[in-house]
């Protein structure tokens, strides 16, 4: 009997799912109708996904026309103290990229646009003789996971390499920050020096969060 109606019940359940998903086609019935709905609605979302994944372009930001989309961008962040007004001199000076607008300091910022020409992630590099320092990697909160941090190294790679009489880059990161250390270490940065190596080790016996550097040298 139990055996029965669980087949039954079984029945029911696959008539009423292929209702819901080809009957509506037809016009003939309505239940169906928000369902397809939704489906469609998660098409579109995932073909959305897909679309601005392609359309993402990376480039060299012109200074002083990109400033205000750089800020725009750079004001997602979520600093604690944001809404205070008590930002560390650092996060100010991250937040106005400063360091943009003095020729001294030699940077140059790549930054990541959606199809609608928004600025979604910005770097600032810093380019010196013996190597070119990749400094301040953000992507928008609202835009992450979908690679666009990856193309953005891959641009600092490819618009700025070219150019400079180095072939090293480096880089800072805290061991805690687990999606910045995978995206490096999957575009090939790696810690090369034993002093690093042994923070970094440290990090990994204790769990406190440290600072290490990490570096890649290109191919020319
Ligand atoms: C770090 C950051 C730039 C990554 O940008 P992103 O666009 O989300 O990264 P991508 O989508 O290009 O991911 C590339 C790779 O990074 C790693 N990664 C990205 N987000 C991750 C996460 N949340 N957890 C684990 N790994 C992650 C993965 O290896 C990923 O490759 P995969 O998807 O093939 O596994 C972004 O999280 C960010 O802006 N963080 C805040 C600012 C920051 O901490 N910057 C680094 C300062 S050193």
């Amino acid at each position: 009997m139990m055996t029965t109606s669980r087949i039954l019940i079984q029945w029911a359940l696959w008539f009423a799912a292929f209702w819901m998903i080809h009957l509506p086609k037809s016009g003939a019935f309505s239940l169906g109708a928000p369902f397809q709905k939704t489906l469609a609605t998660f098409k579109d979302a995932v073909h959305q996904v897909n679309t601005n994944r392609k359309e993402i372009t990376v480039e060299v930001a012109q200074i002083p026309e990109d400033l205000p989309g750089i800020r725009a961008c750079r004001s997602t962040v979520d600093f604690a103290q944001q809404t205070t007004g008590n930002l560390l001199a650092s996060q100010k000076s991250f937040l106005n990229a400063t360091a943009l607008t003095d020729p001294k300091l030699n940077a140059i910022c790549v930054i990541a646009r959606n199809a609608q020409g928004s600025i979604v992630g910005t770097t600032d590099c810093r380019v010196g003789k013996s190597e070119v320092v990749v400094n301040n990697v953000l992507v928008r909160p609202d835009q992450r996971g979908q690679g666009i941090g990856e193309k953005m190294m891959v641009g600092v790679e490819e618009l700025i390499m070219p150019s400079a009489s180095t072939t090293k880059l480096t880089l800072n990161v805290y061991t805690d920050n687990k999606p910045a250390v995978r995206l490096y270490e999957k575009c090939g940065f790696a810690i090369s020096d034993p002093a690093n190596a042994a923070v970094f080790g440290l990090s990994k016996l204790t769990g406190a969060n440290l600072q290490v550097a990490m570096s890649k040298t290109i191919k020319r």
